[in-house]
């Protein structure tokens, strides 16, 4: 096999990001989508002129057509659908969230072992060369020693009685839609999960976190906090603070290429600071092909995505019972 045949399991508002990225990549192809309907597979592989439709997902995962699929189901079906496509023979790029508990990640990562087919979280921008430059930076010292992360995304819903982020039994919530990204930043420069956690939410009718706001103490000293949220504009940051400097990245997580980064040194004094760039979701689909087909370890480790399930979950219980969790 030199190429990887693609297939995506859903028709989800979420491929339009994956689909140029497989069929930018060199040894990536997009040969299939399935759907819970034959009328809306053959509808979406029109539009994006996809080869195959299957009428359902299961036809497509039993069938030897594709090699590696991508799950953009709504965050309560990722590990029951990964979960089926790794015994079906598949290779697995899964959403984020990646699953809703430990005992969800845990049965995805021993389906992945047990079969040997790879399974990694589709956290896109933890592979962009911004992301990584600057994880260098923290670790070299530059900022000097770090003490505090400030971190944001919010968005404003724009479709709150259909979307599925607002249904509580799916998964629904800030916290698990946007949270999760500055969480797994700051996770990403610690190097592992923090020692304690505390949160807020404010809950709407929905029943779900529309608003939440985390904090995370780490046994090194620094403290990481952020909000997220469905009810502002779109807004996203990371500032890096630190003992010799500042930094601000205004787009951490999303189009990394509409934004600035900026470095303050301890007299005050401002300056952009150039970034690297590429196509966002390139990085996890070239990472797919190198543990497919070369055997490489997976950047973005099971390890990693388990715990940032491991501190969503305990965000998630401060936020609800008004406790500091300890992890
Ligand atoms: N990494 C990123 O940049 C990023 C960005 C956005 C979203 N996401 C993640 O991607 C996932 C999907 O988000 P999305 O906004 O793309 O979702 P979406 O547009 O609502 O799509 C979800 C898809 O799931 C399928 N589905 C299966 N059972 C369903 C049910 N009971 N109700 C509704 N749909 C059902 C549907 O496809 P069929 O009708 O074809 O079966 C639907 O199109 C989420 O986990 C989200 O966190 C990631």
């Amino acid at each position: 096999m030199d190429k990887v045949r693609w297939g995506l399991v859903s028709t989800a508002n979420i491929n339009r990001a994956l689909i140029p990225a497989i069929r930018a990549s060199e040894r990536g192809e997009l040969v299939a989508v399935s759907s819970r309907s034959q009328e809306s597979a053959d509808a979406y592989a029109a539009k994006w002129d996809i080869p195959q439709a299957f009428a359902s997902y299961e036809a497509m995962l039993d069938s030897d057509e594709v090699d590696a699929v991508y799950i953009g189901l709504p965050n309560h079906l990722h590990a029951e659908w990964s979960i089926y496509a790794l015994e079906h023979g598949k290779h697995v790029l899964c959403e984020k969230p990646f699953a809703l508990t430990l005992d969800e990640v845990d049965a995805m990562i021993a389906a992945s072992e047990r079969t040997g087919n790879v399974l990694a979280e589709a956290f896109m921008y933890r592979h962009h060369p911004q992301t990584k430059l600057i994880k260098e930076m923290v670790e070299n010292g530059r900022f000097g020693e770090i003490t505090v992360l400030n971190g944001l995304f919010s968005f404003a819903m724009g479709d709150p009685a259909t979307n599925v982020r607002m249904k509580p039994e799916w998964g629904g919530g800030a916290m698990w839609d946007v949270g999760v990204y500055p969480m797994s930043y700051m996770q990403n420069l610690m190097g592992g999960t923090p020692e304690r956690v505390f949160a807020t939410q404010w809950v709407g009718e929905s029943g779900v976190d529309e608003v939440f706001a985390g904090q995370m103490a780490y046994a090194n000293g620094v403290i990481g906090q952020f909000s997220c949220g469905f009810r502002s504009p779109f807004q996203t940051y990371i500032e890096i603070v630190g003992t010799e400097g500042r930094l601000l990245i205004e787009r951490p997580f999303v189009n990394p290429q509409d934004g600035k980064v900026y470095f303050t040194d301890p007299d005050g004094k401002k300056k952009k600071v150039k970034m690297p760039k590429k196509e966002l979701y390139l990085g996890e689909v070239e990472d797919m092909h190198a543990a497919i087909l070369d055997g490489q370890p997976q950047f973005l480790t099971l390890t990693e995505t388990r715990n940032h399930v491991k501190t969503a979950l305990a965000l998630y219980q401060s936020a609800n019972t008004g406790q500091p969790v300890t992890l």
